[in-house]
């Protein structure tokens, strides 16, 4: 807590304006294109700065090596030190004994899932169901913790956690209490909810936070080749906001993404994850939810940085989410 207030007085001292060549007129444009602090800055390429337009190639590299400077990214963490953050590390269980071996015990604290498939894939109903579980004692695979989500579909149904908490034979009323939900009505605005609820967690204890969906707004707003550095850029920054809440909150964040069909793939599943690299790099576990029969899906782990590649089926349910066969 104490360190995340420290990199935001340090951060609020500085601001692009202070870095050398940046001008009225070159801040303005920074901040259209979401270059709005030094932190954003410190980590851009020259290319994606001079693509902006009027800053060439070489003021674009000094403008990021002075950013680099004042900004704190040369934070190093000693192995042991990595070691001790990770030993607190938590498991969340999906109501799926399959869909929790295949992540190794379940969603881990300090990292971002993501979940991508079609429509009607499930997304949304394994975000509901991990909301109810995150209320149930740690002996039940929960955290007995409040849960945060950002809705930006409008998807969340208050009767289906009941139904699920009833399974459970939990007081549906009691966890429903524990449910916050903020509905992003514009990526501009989840923005802001992801930068906010660091603040809700200092009333409440959350350890879950939930955006659904992570990018239906951008995709929305941003369309078109023209947009794509912005949209990334943000999609970016947004996702750091995040993964930052889950480390200091030893928090599991966990994230829908829907897919398109790209035309240029004949061979295997052409179907991809929005948010290209930025959402791929960010999420350190990536689950790929399929149709199969009736309420049945497969899911998929993908890219994980240390567990094999493998898939399950899970059923959907009334009740909620568990094991398919
Ligand atoms: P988009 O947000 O549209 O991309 O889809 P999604 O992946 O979020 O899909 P969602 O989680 O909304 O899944 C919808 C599917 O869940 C439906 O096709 C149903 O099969 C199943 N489902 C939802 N509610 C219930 C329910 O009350 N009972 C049962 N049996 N199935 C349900
Ligand atoms: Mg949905």
């Amino acid at each position: 807590m104490a360190e995340t207030k420290k990199i935001e007085e340090e951060e609020q001292k500085i601001t692009i304006e202070d870095l050398p060549g940046v001008g009225e007129a070159t801040a303005e444009k920074l901040r259209e294109n979401g270059y709005d602090d030094i932190m954003t800055l410190a980590v851009a390429s020259p290319k994606d700065l001079s693509e902006i337009g009027g800053i060439a190639e070489g003021a674009a590299v000094k403008i990021i090596a002075a950013a680099r400077k004042y900004a704190d990214v040369g934070n190093f963490e000693t192995g042991e030190e990595i070691l001790e953050r990770r030993r607190l590390i938590k498991k969340l269980t999906t109501g799926s004994k399959n869909l929790d071996d295949l992540l190794g015990g379940g969603l881990e604290t300090q990292s971002i899932t993501e979940f991508f498939g079609e429509f009607g894939s499930g997304k949304t109903q394994i975000m509901l169901q991990l909301a109810v579980n995150a209320t149930t004692p740690v002996e039940n695979g929960g955290f007995d913790s409040d849960v945060l989500i950002i809705d930006t579909e409008n998807t969340f149904r208050p009767e289906r956690i009941i139904q699920m908490s009833k399974y459970k034979g939990l007081d549906p009323d009691l966890v429903l209490k524990r449910i916050h939900v903020a509905r992003a009505y514009n990526s501009h605005h989840q923005i802001l909810l992801g930068e906010k609820a660091a603040e809700l967690s200092k009333e409440f204890d959350i350890k879950l936070l939930l955006v659904d969906s992570l990018t239906s707004h951008f995709r929305s707003e941003y369309m078109g080749r023209g947009s794509l550095a912005e949209r990334q850029q943000l999609l970016n920054r947004h996702m750091h906001d995040l993964l930052r809440f889950g480390t200091i909150n030893n928090a599991v964040i966990a994230v829908t993404n829907q897919v398109s069909a790209r035309p240029d793939i004949f061979f295997g599943d052409p179907m991809t994850p929005i948010g290209g690299n930025i959402v791929g790099h960010t999420a350190t576990f990536r689950i790929y939810l399929r149709k199969s029969k009736g309420g049945k899906r497969i899911a998929r782990l993908i890219d994980s940085p240390y567990l094999p590649e493998g898939e399950t089926v899970i059923q959907l349910s009334e009740d909620g989410i568990m094991d398919g066969s």
